[in-house]
């Protein structure tokens, strides 16, 4: 099966792409591009030579952006006993309407993907998935024989071993430093990345009692950012004395993002921020209440210049969006019985576009991101990159279409966001996964 892609506006110019089943077998400018408009003629000939005879599908794709499908290294797809909340058919449907071809789904599931067993329940509801997934396995205080038994067989739809230093969202919580130190020496053994949630439950628990009064506007204070901070501390040094990868799974503070800087240095560390924390504060809680209520909460104005700045030196080094699906009625209780998190897959890219259009990123570090880095870091390989020989998975994109989100359109069975009713420009057209129109 060959399928002609016309009028792509790549980074490098307008071109054709040629895919051949699940890959790309072909990248030729096309006959439109003023560049190539001398060579039209020769380009036509062997473009369409090819059409004429092999090519069983063209698509016209209008000279609308093209990137490599994202790849969203932190998802909570839910499903098992917790599909009320979201499945891996709905979350796939929202991943597609997003620009997600990649997804990395978290063990805090019900169950937990914290062993063997239960991540063959997981694999089994995975199935339904109409995009590429991973798993990461979840860390508890005492399966390090289980973590061990899963990397042991090599299995490749194992992202990396997950670790929360603190409750959050119906997750096992690391507590005890020599635990880490056992799952950080097994990651390295295995070669896997440990993703932390970076928040200290210790330092929680003081500041819980510190502040009194519980409301959603105090949520970045409960939930201090000096507990962020402190976990964040501990993971790069115990990390550093390991010497195994670690990634900071959405950072959210400018001091975090000073640490990491320096531990980046001489050590394999990673930075995870989410667009929520680029580009939204605790300031938007008057209006949004808890739909704006997640871990690690958001923080201030200064947080998002920091962020900005880390984006553009190099210091993070992808975007997840942390899709962390509740049901409407639990995020409408009162703020300590309401979950934590939103959905995200729907909301992510769109939300750098809109940034793209403003002229606060450019295309190729938004690829670099949102493709290329995670699929390099995570060793995903021919992905990430749209070149000959690599899976067609391809995101296209309406740069210049201006919309408003309309969360009551999700996808998502979690039908809220606290980007509701944000004007933004720039909408995902359409993907390609595996070469498949999606
Ligand atoms: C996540 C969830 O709901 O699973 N919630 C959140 O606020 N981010 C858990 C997590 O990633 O911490
Ligand atoms: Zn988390
Ligand atoms: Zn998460």
């Amino acid at each position: 099966m060959k399928t002609l892609l016309k009028n792509c506006k790549l980074i490098q110019g307008l071109s054709n792409i040629i895919i051949e089943d699940d890959k790309i077998i072909d990248i030729k400018p096309s006959e439109n591009s003023p560049l190539e408009r001398g060579t039209a003629l020769a380009v036509g000939c062997v473009t369409f030579g090819t059409v004429e005879t092999n090519i069983n599908q063209i698509i016209d794709i209008q000279n609308n952006l093209v990137i490599p499908g994202i790849i969203d290294p932190h998802v909570h797809v839910r499903d098992l006993q917790q599909s009320d909340k979201e499945d891996w058919t709905s979350a796939s449907k929202a991943a597609l309407t997003g620009g997600v071809t990649t997804i990395f789904d978290m063990p805090n599931t019900i169950p937990a993907t914290t062993n063997l067993v239960n991540l063959n329940l997981k694999r089994e509801a995975a199935q339904k998935a109409l995009i590429n997934y991973k798993f990461f396995i979840g860390a508890t205080n005492s399966n390090l024989k289980d973590i061990e038994e899963i990397l042991s067989e090599n299995p490749s739809d194992i992202a990396g071993i997950k670790v929360f230093l603190a409750g959050s969202s119906n997750n096992d919580t690391i507590t005890d430093k020599d635990v880490l130190k056992n799952i950080f020496r097994v990651a390295k053994k295995y070669e896997k990345i440990v993703t932390v949630h970076t928040e200290l439950q210790s330092c929680l628990n003081k500041w819980k009692q510190k502040v009194p009064n519980s409301s959603i506007l105090n949520h970045n204070e409960i939930r201090n950012r000096e507990c962020s901070i402190m976990g964040t501390k501990l993971v790069l040094e115990l990390a550093e004395e390991i010497g195994n990868k670690i990634c900071i799974a959405h950072c959210s503070t400018a001091e975090e993002l000073k640490l990491i800087r320096k531990f980046k240095i001489n050590n394999s560390v990673y930075c995870e921020i989410t667009p929520h924390h680029l580009l939204l504060n605790e300031t938007i809680l008057e209006k949004v209440g808890n739909f704006g209520k997640v871990n690690p909460p958001l923080r201030c104005e200064k947080d998002n210049s920091a962020l900005w700045e880390a984006v553009y030196d190099g210091t993070v080094d992808f975007i997840g969006t942390d899709h962390a699906p509740h049901k409407l009625y639990e995020k409408q209780k009162e703020y300590l019985q309401a979950p934590s998190g939103f959905p995200g897959l729907e909301t992510g890219l769109h939300l750098l576009l809109n940034e793209l259009n403003k002229g606060n990123l450019t295309i190729g570090k938004l690829v670099e991101l949102t493709s290329r880095n995670p699929a390099e870091i995570f060793n995903l390989e021919k992905r990430g990159e749209i070149k000959v020989g690599n899976f067609a998975d391809l995101t296209v994109i309406d740069m210049n279409m201006k919309w408003k989100i309309d969360s009551s359109k999700f996808k998502s069975k979690a039908k809220y966001s606290p980007f509701d009713r944000m004007k933004v420009q720039g909408k995902v057209e359409m993907c390609f996964v595996n070469g498949k129109k999606c």
